[in-house]
């Protein structure tokens, strides 16, 4: 892999950054200083230092973040805070002696979550990762608390658990789960992810969402011990959980 690149994906300083720091010889391979931005590194094998501090390859990173209510799910935004400013704050980190350097350039949030929402959010640096647990084919749960305006009609129940027409959208939704809790408050769980999905669901029936929580995504449960704001690694657990079969929900 190129200097630059090897660089530039394993710590904040960008390529042009990187150029400069080459002519001002403070990048050094193996000892030996380098005059080329395009020096072949082995990533495995040569050290490579800026101004004498190693740049160790970061690797894969896997987040989960408690998302409060006013963050957009966005590497950058021009009218609101992001996710990603949150993982900015080392104070946010829950458990900062296991951290590694966060790889903000890579990043990519796994399914997104309108600004009112809160709860969990899953973060990567890892394509194929984040495209198993997005992707239409891969029926990944995901459950949500709802609170409704209005009591939840149980008439509307069959729409939920066996698919309903939503504008805009050829197919019906896939059959969702309903959990009651009290007359307004409910979990969802749904295995798709289209635009504004919750909220559009309880809309085609006549009702209207006033607050909505992400609880999980998969297997993946959000940390009970994050406070809103704050983030941790994801155990190797979590992430493995992933690479299986999602199970379907059933119709009954
Ligand atoms: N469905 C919604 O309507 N909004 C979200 O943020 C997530 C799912």
């Amino acid at each position: 892999m190129r200097l630059d690149k090897f660089i530039s994906n394993n710590s904040e300083h960008t390529r042009s950054q990187i150029r400069k720091l080459v002519k001002a010889e403070r990048i050094q391979v193996n000892g030996e200083l380098v005059d080329d931005v395009a020096f072949k590194v082995k990533s495995k094998k040569d050290l490579v230092t800026v101004d004498g501090k190693p740049i160790k390859p970061i690797g894969s990173v896997y987040y989960m973040l408690n998302k409060p209510v006013g963050y957009v799910c966005a590497n950058d935004d021009g009218s609101h805070p992001t996710v990603i400013d949150l993982l900015k704050r080392t104070e946010n980190q829950k458990n900062p002696e296991e951290s590694h350097p966060i790889p903000f350039k890579d990043l990519q949030i796994v399914g997104r979550l309108d600004v009112d929402t809160t709860g969990l959010v899953l973060v990567t640096n890892d394509g194929d990762w984040n495209h198993r647990v997005t992707s239409p084919n891969s029926s990944c749960k995901k459950t949500y608390r709802v609170t409704l305006e209005e009591a939840f009609d149980i008439k509307t129940l069959r729409h939920f658990t066996h698919g309903m027409a939503l504008e805009g959208e050829k197919k019906p939704t896939k059959p969702a789960a309903i959990e009651l809790i009290t007359p307004k408050k409910l979990r969802l769980t749904i295995s798709e992810g289209k635009y504004h999905q919750v909220k559009r669901m309880f809309a085609a029936t006549g009702n209207k969402v006033k607050k909505l929580h992400r609880e999980s995504i998969g297997d993946i449960m959000l940390d009970p011990e994050l406070d809103a704001g704050q983030f941790r690694s994801l155990s190797s657990n979590e992430v493995q959980s992933m690479n299986k079969k999602h199970d379907f929900i059933s119709l009954d």
